[in-house]
C-alpha cells in the first residue's frame, strides 16, 4: 500500500503555544506538537508535513497546493478562522481532500461565537479538548478513515 501523505496546518496565534493562554491551551509549543505528530506518522507509516499561518489568504493558498501534492488527508486547526472564515470553508470544498478539524480546548465550552464552526459540517470528523493530543486523536482517526476508503474504492 503506498504511503498515505498527510498535511497538518495551524491557523493563527497558534504559533504561540506554549505561553498563549496556558488555561486554554496548556504549555506544550507547536514545536513539541509537530515532533509528536511526526513521530506518530512515523510509527504509522505516514508521511506528515506541517504549516502554519496567521494569514488566511495564505491559509486558502496552502490548501490549494495540497490538491497539487496529492496530499492524501489534512489536519487542520483553523484556530479564530474556525468561526468566520467561508474563504478556508471554501478551499477545503473545492479540494475534496477528507480532513479533520481539531481544536485544542473544548470550543463548546467556551463563549457562544466559538460554538459556530464554518467548516465542521464538511469534515470528516471532529476531536476538540484534548490540548496538543487532539491533533494526534485526528491523525489516528484520518488514517483509519482513508484506508477505509481506499478499501471502499477497491471494492467497487
Ligand atoms: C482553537 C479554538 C479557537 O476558538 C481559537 O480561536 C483558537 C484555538 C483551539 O485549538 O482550541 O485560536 O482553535
Amino acid at each position: 500500500m503506498k504511503t498515505l501523505r498527510i498535511l497538518v496546518i495551524h491557523g493563527p496565534n497558534l504559533n504561540l503555544l506554549g505561553t498563549r493562554e496556558p488555561g486554554h491551551y496548556g504549555h506544550t509549543t507547536l514545536a513539541d506538537i509537530n515532533q509528536s505528530l511526526i513521530n506518530l506518522g512515523d510509527s504509522l507509516g505516514l508521511e506528515v508535513t506541517t504549516y502554519q499561518s496567521n494569514h488566511e489568504g495564505e491559509l486558502v493558498d496552502r490548501i490549494h497546493q495540497a490538491a497539487s501534492e496529492s496530499i492524501d488527508g489534512i489536519v487542520i486547526n483553523p484556530a479564530a478562522y474556525t468561526h468566520t472564515s467561508i474563504a478556508l470553508r471554501d478551499a477545503m470544498l473545492a479540494t475534496n481532500i477528507p480532513f479533520i478539524e481539531v481544536h485544542l480546548s473544548n470550543i463548546h465550552r467556551r463563549e457562544d461565537f466559538r460554538h459556530r464552526s464554518m467548516l465542521a459540517d464538511a469534515a470528516t470528523g471532529i476531536v476538540a479538548g484534548f490540548g496538543g493530543t487532539s491533533y494526534l486523536l485526528a491523525l489516528r482517526g484520518l488514517q483509519d478513515h482513508l484506508y477505509q476508503i481506499t478499501e471502499q474504492n477497491r471494492g467497487e
